[in-house]
């Protein structure tokens, strides 16, 4: 095999991959498909990816037949680079395409002189022996919880309505510094990205203390490719519950998935008392340096950070 950078005429052949790998690793690990809806589905992540990150997808090509038998992305930021989502192609299974893309992206990383931080699901056996064998080294664990959202929404206490609003593109240099100091990451071309919503798929909440600073931040993404909440980060439980119920709210009669750490049983509880019931665990792993959060981090796939 070897590797080359995606281009705009591999996008059908990338989603198609990214389909049918997950899908298949799931339905054969006993578990319910990923993606419900068509391969072209998942042509979100190269939309999504290379607006972000152009040219930061790297594929495994099969020399004899030219077919895409492995992708992965990856998203340098200020601070690391995340990766993901990376798909082998089943029938080339256990034979080093993921480890191929892996060290690729390791060695770039290696050269920038830069983390990696990627969410790995703690039921998969395989993704998680290729990154623990290449030095990642799991920092955290969240529960996946699912919902479908009532159409008339979760409850939402006024004390907290009035406390949020929805993002805005001046709210970016302080989200910037926010997650600085509570994840100890920036990104800022993220929260600008979800902030100015020119796919239309985005959704994005801010909670403000009493003197009016940003405290917290939530985004969400609703797409036949992906229906989630995340990414956002607070300084404690409570705002990260009242952001997600703002998020929850704006998402009314769809069902959502997101990531809780294990060791907020408080947000945990609140999650809970929505009707949220669990649905898988992922881990937050990094290859190199790495800070505990000193508040509340809600990771996503989408794009992949943690
Ligand atoms: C996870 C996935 C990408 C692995 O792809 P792959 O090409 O089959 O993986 P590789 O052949 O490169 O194997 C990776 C490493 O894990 C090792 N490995 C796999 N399962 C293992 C196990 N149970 N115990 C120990 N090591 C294991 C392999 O030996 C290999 O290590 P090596 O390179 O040192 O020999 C692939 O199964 C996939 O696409 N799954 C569906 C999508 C998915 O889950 N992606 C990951 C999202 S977190």
């Amino acid at each position: 095999m070897k590797l080359r950078t995606m281009q705009r005429a591999d996008w059908s052949a990338v989603a198609a991959l990214i389909h049918l790998s997950t899908n298949y690793w799931y339905e054969t690990h006993g578990r319910s498909k990923i993606f419900t809806a068509g391969p072209d589905s998942a042509l979100l992540f190269c939309r999504v990816y290379e607006e972000l990150d152009p040219g930061c997808c790297v594929l495994a090509e099969a020399e004899a037949s030219g077919q895409i038998i492995g992708s992965c992305f990856f998203h340098p930021r200020e601070t690391h680079i995340s990766l993901g989502i990376m798909n082998a192609h089943p029938s080339w299974a256990g034979r080093g395409v993921a480890a191929q893309l892996l060290r690729h992206i390791i060695n770039e990383a290696e050269h920038r002189h830069l983390p990696l931080r990627l969410v790995s699901s703690a039921l998969n056996l395989d993704s998680f022996s290729l990154y623990s064998r290449n030095g990642f080294v799991p920092r955290a664990t969240y529960q996946d919880m699912i919902l479908s959202v009532p159409e008339e929404g979760v409850p939402l206490p006024v004390a907290d309505a009035t406390r949020m609003r929805d993002a805005q593109p001046a709210d970016v240099p302080a989200l910037c510094a926010l997650e600085l100091e509570i994840n100890h990451i920036s990104r800022e071309k993220d929260y600008r990205y979800f902030i100015e919503n020119r796919a239309g798929i985005w959704h994005s909440s801010v909670f403000l203390g009493a003197d009016g600073k940003v405290e917290g931040f939530l985004a969400s993404v609703s797409d036949p490719g992906s229906m989630m909440i995340g990414p956002g980060f607070a300084r404690t439980d409570a705002q990260a519950s009242a952001l997600l119920r703002r998020e929850l709210n704006a998402r009314r009669g769809q069902t959502l998935v997101w990531l809780v750490p294990v060791d907020r049983p408080a947000l945990v509880h609140a999650c809970y008392e929505l009707g949220a019931r669990n649905c898988e665990l992922h881990l937050a792993q990094a290859r190199g340096a790495w800070q505990s959060p000193d508040g509340v981090n809600l990771p996503t796939f989408m794009p992949e950070t943690c």
